[in-house]
């Protein structure tokens, strides 16, 4: 059944911003505040030089932050990572882990991204794991198993339904306006789902699932009705405010 749970619109601004882009993160609280999107909950991650200036200027509003992506480790000689602990300082509440553009150009493995879920769930910050199939392995017939292998190794031990959400974004779906059909992604969803089950018995239900790749103003309410769709991971659509809450405020009619 689709939208039961409390639906989720993150916004993954990637190596995008710089502070003159914040107007977008208030315009976003305003909009928020003034009841536009309330019953979603909404979430931007912008990169982690904004976070705390983009938390100074959410307090108080429904707009929460999130991080893209966080080292295993808390502290330590790692130059250039960021912690989960060190997000949570700087006022997030989520982070995106084992996106597909960090598992190409960072090789990051199914193993690494559970090892981060951990750090992240210790950290208190609730993970958004990506998967998702290259063009090639839909082509071969393999979506189905390559994201439910990607599930299964990314998923941190004893992780609560609740904590947890996850983002399936069709490697070939993101940043070229491509998506699949609704029949494609309520069989994703689908899978995800029955596999969630197998991995956190009795809590699957309380897993978000966000559909994540060329999600638009335009297409944002087909997606949303898709079964098993708890919400949308954002790219390019989410670094312009008007956009973002266009796409927010689908989910949150529906949930009203
Ligand atoms: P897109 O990106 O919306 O620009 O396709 C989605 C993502 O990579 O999270």
């Amino acid at each position: 059944m689709p939208n039961r749970l409390r639906p989720l619109v993150a916004g993954n601004w990637k190596m995008n911003g710089l502070r003159r882009g914040l107007v977008e993160i208030a315009g976003l609280c305003a909009a928020v505040a003034d009841g536009a999107a309330g019953a979603a909950e909404i979430v931007i991650c912008p990169p982690a030089t904004l976070l705390m200036k983009a938390a100074e200027i959410c307090a108080g509003s429904l707009v929460r932050l999130g991080g893209q992506d966080c080292h295993v480790a808390p502290r330590g000689a790692f130059t250039g990572d960021v912690s989960a602990e060190m997000l949570r300082d700087a006022g997030a509440a989520y982070v995106i882990l084992g996106h597909s553009e960090r598992r190409t150009a960072h090789g990051e493995t199914d193993e690494r991204v559970r090892l981060k879920a951990a750090a992240a769930l210790t950290a208190g910050l609730s993970p958004i794991v990506c998967v998702g199939e290259s063009h090639a392995e839909r082509r071969a017939g393999r979506t189905l198993a390559v994201v439910l292998a990607q599930l299964a190794g990314s998923l941190p031990e004893g992780v609560a339904g609740e904590d947890l959400i996850i983002a399936y974004e069709p490697v070939w779906a993101i940043g070229t306006g491509l998506t699949p059909t609704p029949g494609d992604i309520a069989e994703v969803h689908g899978a995800l789902r029955h596999g969630l089950e197998g991995l956190l018995p009795g809590h699957a239900a309380e897993v978000r699932i966000l559909y994540g790749g060329s999600v638009k103003p335009g297409n944002a309410a087909e997606l949303m009705k898709v079964a098993d769709v708890d919400g949308a991971l954002v790219g390019g659509a989410s670094l312009v405010c008007a956009d973002f809450l266009a796409i927010a405020s689908v989910y949150r009619e529906a949930a009203l």
